[in-house]
C-alpha cells in the first residue's frame, strides 16, 4: 500500500461520514504495521460532546482489533463532503496517535487528493507530548 492508495482509501470512505450537525465531514485511513488498513469517519452526536473524530475512528477500529503497531494515516475532509482545503488533526487525536505511534516515524498525510497532499510527522504535529514513556 502506497501513499496514493492510502488517500484514496481515505477518499473512498468520506460518503461514510456521520456529520449532521456540523456538516463537516472527515475521513481517515489508518495503515498498520503489519499492511492491513483501518478506515474511520467522524460521527457525531445530537449531545455534541459525544462526537468521535474520523482518526479516533480508526485507531480504535485497529486497536479493538489487536494492532499496536502503525507507519501512517491518511485524513480529508470538507463541508459537506466536498474537500476544498486540508483537514488537520485535533489535539485530541494528535494525544491518541501518541499514545500508539512512534512521533519521528509516524506519517500524517494531509490530502485534498492522492497528488496533491502534505505529509508530516507526529512530532512535527505534537511536538514535546506527552507519551507513555512519561508514566514509565
Ligand atoms: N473532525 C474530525 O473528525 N477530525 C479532525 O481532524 C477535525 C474535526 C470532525 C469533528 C466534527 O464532527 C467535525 O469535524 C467538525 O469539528
Amino acid at each position: 500500500m502506497d501513499k496514493r492508495e492510502l488517500i484514496q482509501a481515505a477518499i473512498d470512505n468520506l460518503p461514510n461520514a456521520y456529520a449532521p450537525y456540523s456538516r463537516f465531514h472527515v475521513s481517515a485511513a489508518l495503515l498498520c504495521g503489519d499492511g492491513s488498513v483501518y478506515t474511520g469517519v467522524n460521527i457525531e452526536n445530537a449531545a455534541y460532546p459525544a462526537t468521535v473524530c474520523a482518526e479516533r475512528s480508526a485507531f480504535f477500529k485497529a486497536v479493538n482489533d489487536g494492532k499496536r503497531e502503525f507507519e501512517a494515516i491518511a485524513i480529508c475532509g470538507g463541508k459537506a463532503g466536498v474537500i476544498t482545503d486540508f483537514c488537520a488533526p485535533c489535539g485530541t487525536c494528535r494525544q491518541v496517535m501518541r499514545e500508539f505511534c512512534e512521533p519521528e516515524h509516524f506519517r500524517i498525510l494531509l490530502a485534498k487528493s492522492p497528488d496533491d497532499y502534505r505529509e508530516m510527522t507526529l512530532e512535527q504535529l505534537l511536538p514535546f507530548g506527552f507519551g507513555p514513556d512519561n508514566l514509565l
